[in-house]
């Protein structure tokens, strides 16, 4: 089996990119991790994936004249690593078409709502607001609008009464760290791809149909 090379893109704690760290150290992972870039040099992300001995740059945005720049050198680094496939996990600069367009349908990003609700930030504050009663996370393919593209997977989580902010984010969190390395593993492997602006399955794909709905207290 070929794993195919993936970039990490983090800007803070690496919660998400552990997850894949650990799912790649299966035999059986279709991909492989190449690299993990932030462009905050103080993101502690950093710090764990150079602990699990994975190879780590920074790419400061500040220090670039504009987002052009930025991205220019964003794209040159991939590509020095021979990247095929980049995740975004709470990489939290917006990027521009130019880039988007140059990694077109090979680029994935996890976002804690249920895409087309909620994006942007704040989510589990907004759910909380508009009273739904579930919400859960989202990875779908990058386009150049905000938190939108095609969307490879889905889990629902609910919102309970006494849910806060934090008590929901938490248990989206735990949703999102078994979701995005289901839906890598799809992509990766081509099991899932796009196809006139939405993702299809190979017929057969073995896809979890709730793969992390959290059980209801008891
Ligand atoms: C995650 O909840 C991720 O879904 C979110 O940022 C958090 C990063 O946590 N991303 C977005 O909101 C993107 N629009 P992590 O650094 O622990 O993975």
């Amino acid at each position: 089996m070929t794993r195919r090379r993936v970039a990490v893109l983090i800007s803070g704690r690496g919660s998400n990119m552990q997850a894949l760290i650990e799912a790649a150290r299966a035999e059986d992972f279709p991909a492989e991790i190449a690299l993990v870039l932030s462009n905050r040099p103080d993101a502690a992300g950093l710090e764990r994936a150079a602990a699990a001995g994975l190879r780590t740059e920074t790419l400061d945005h500040k220090r670039f004249a504009d987002r052009g720049a930025f991205e220019r050198m964003l794209d040159e680094r991939l590509r020095a690593h021979e990247v095929e496939l980049v995740c975004l996990a709470g990489f939290m600069r917006l990027l521009t078409a130019g880039l988007v367009d140059a990694w077109r349908d090979r680029m994935i990003n996890i976002h804690p709502s249920l895409l087309p609700a909620f994006p942007g930030l704040d989510t589990h504050a907004r759910a909380l607001e508009a009273g739904v009663r579930f919400t859960g996370c989202t990875v779908h393919v990058v386009r150049a609008e905000m938190d939108a593209g095609p969307i490879i997977a889905q889990a629902a989580v609910p919102v309970l009464p006494d849910d806060d902010e934090a008590r929901l984010a938490a248990r989206v969190l735990a949703a999102e760290h078994r979701l995005y390395p289901l839906a890598l593993r799809l992509f990766a492997t081509g099991e899932a791809r796009v196809e006139g602006e939405r993702v299809v399955y190979a017929p057969g794909t073995r896809f979890p149909a709730a793969p992390a709905l959290a059980p209801l207290p008891a």
